[in-house]
């Protein structure tokens, strides 16, 4: 039996806020939902017929092959279009292209630079349009680190995330509403240059009040993970800002991810994991790290017993596939 949300059938999802607390957490149970059924050998066809465009303005591997896995394991194809593939925002604008593809397929997945072009996307297209990541946002992301950690922990509720890093970025926004639409308890960790838009967390504090949780940030990174069961980070330097690598390396150094840090969260052998939404510069061979070595975590945490960071990559397809069901399945008759 698949958890069904009615309201969610042709519903976009630009940032977490569009969908209710509610909202959000059936579809991390669906999510759970489908992993188990597919666990059990059940490739459905519960999105057969339906076609979805994925566009790409910035690489991707695990957003763009979760996003084609998810609707072809329910008997419907994706469509990868790259921006140099298709004429968006160049030779057509945004809006038109939006009007042509919404003629064609039944959902829109975009990766790009503006929040506005993922916005642009749903007001013209007629179809559910999904934000697989924006400078600004990346809500996909969290659905599946919502599910992690409730598969993990068996709750959400009164636990608590530290967000380690570069405060500022996409993931850390997402993860900030996504946790306190959760009722989980958010410590951004992060130096004062690179905090999060003020308007945003004034926002996020007031959906963390309703649900009995706060959001808070901190310049000390040793005091914001103390107690936390969650440690989060992500690169220093996120696609598209490749200019600033030099200062962001300098700010955040102090922000790594080690043993000592996770030590620190008073946790270590007990109830705490770690999470990345990756890609990731541990010790590994990239031709960044050939260079700099380990930079936003160490080869020891990443490769821990409490590194979740491939349950979490895994759970990017079945979170993906929870709104592809919930936006475009007929679900009624189950
Ligand atoms: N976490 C994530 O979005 O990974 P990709 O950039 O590989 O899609
Ligand atoms: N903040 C990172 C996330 C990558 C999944 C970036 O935007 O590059």
């Amino acid at each position: 039996m698949l958890s069904w949300r009615p309201e969610l059938y042709g519903r976009s999802l630009l940032r977490l806020a569009d969908f209710s607390d509610e909202e959000m957490l059936a579809l991390v149970q669906l999510a759970i939902d489908l992993k188990a059924r597919r666990r059990a050998g059940i490739r459905g066809d519960l999105l057969s017929r339906r076609h979805v465009a994925l566009i790409f303005e910035k690489s991707s591997t695990r957003t763009r092959n979760s996003a084609s896995v998810a609707i072809r394991d329910e008997g419907g194809t994706a469509e990868y279009l790259a921006t140099h593939d298709i004429h968006l925002g160049s030779k057509e604008s945004v809006k038109d292209t939006a009007r042509v593809l919404g003629r064609l397929f039944d959902g829109i997945l975009f990766r790009g630079f503006k929040q506005s072009t993922v916005e642009t996307l749903a007001a013209h297209s007629g179809v559910p349009v999904w934000n697989g990541l924006t400078d600004d946002f990346h809500p996909t992301q969290i659905l599946a680190d919502l599910m992690t950690v409730q598969e993990r922990f068996g709750r959400l509720k009164g636990l608590k995330v530290a967000y380690v890093g570069d405060g500022r970025n996409n993931v850390a926004n997402s993860l900030m509403f996504g946790c306190a639409k959760a009722g989980v308890h958010f410590v951004n960790c992060t130096p004062d240059a690179l905090s999060p838009d003020p308007a945003l967390v004034r926002e996020a504090r007031g959906v963390a009040a309703r649900n009995g949780a706060a959001v808070e940030i901190v310049s000390d990174p040793r005091r914001g993970v103390a107690g936390a069961n969650v440690v989060y980070t992500d690169v220093w330097v996120s696609m598209g800002e490749e200019a600033q690598k030099e200062q962001r390396l300098s700010l955040l150094r102090p922000y790594q991810v080690n043993m000592a840090l996770m030590e620190a969260t008073g946790n270590l052998g007990g109830d705490l994991i770690f999470l990345h939404c990756l890609p990731a510069f541990h010790d590994c061979e990239t031709a960044v790290t050939a260079q700099s070595g380990a930079l936003e975590v160490t080869d020891d945490v990443f490769e821990a017993p409490f590194s979740k960071v491939f349950d979490e990559a895994e759970n990017r397809m079945h979170t993906i596939k929870a709104l592809y069901v919930s936006a475009m399945a007929d679900l009624s008759a189950m």
